[in-house]
């Protein structure tokens, strides 16, 4: 099954220089390929319709302020059941919980900072792929 995923390397990614590890795991997955990729300096507006399910929330307003940080790599990323694998790569969201041989469990400690973000579902990687990539067919 065929599928496309949006993926975000966050600020502490780019700032730690990690972008080539974490994306060496993903590339070494096989048949799994990039599809765009961009280093790209976010604005406000376009958090907003990102995590706009998560408004309210008490991880929202330091969540946006964080990925507003710096920049980050955002990326198509296409393949085999690749919205469920990259999560899977990824590890959950609490670094700490998340187990070795995971991104976040091998690099991560704190839960704003945990490297990753990766659409959850196949709707929300259409959702999310017409924010950061709308010419994209
Ligand atoms: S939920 O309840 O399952 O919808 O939430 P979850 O998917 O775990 O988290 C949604 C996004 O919020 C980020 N998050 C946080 N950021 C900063 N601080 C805290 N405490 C925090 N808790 C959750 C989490 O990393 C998710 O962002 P993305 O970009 O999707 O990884």
């Amino acid at each position: 099954m065929t599928q496309r995923t949006l993926v975000l390397l966050k600020p502490d990614t780019v700032r730690r220089g990690l972008v080539g590890e974490v994306i060496g795991r993903i590339e070494r997955k096989a048949d799994w390929k990039i599809a765009a990729l961009e280093l790209r300096q976010l604005d406000r507006a376009t958090l907003e319709q990102h995590y706009a399910e998560h408004v309210g929330r008490p991880f929202y307003e330091p969540l946006v302020e964080f990925m507003l940080s710096g920049p980050v790599v955002v990326m198509v990323v296409d393949g085999e059941r690749v919205i469920e694998g990259v999560r899977q790569l990824a590890g959950p969201t609490d670094p700490i919980a998340a187990a070795p041989g995971s991104i976040r469990g091998d690099f991560g400690t704190i839960v704003r900072e945990n490297l990753i973000h990766a659409s959850d579902s196949e709707e929300s990687a259409i959702r999310e792929l017409k924010i950061f990539f709308p010419g994209l067919s």
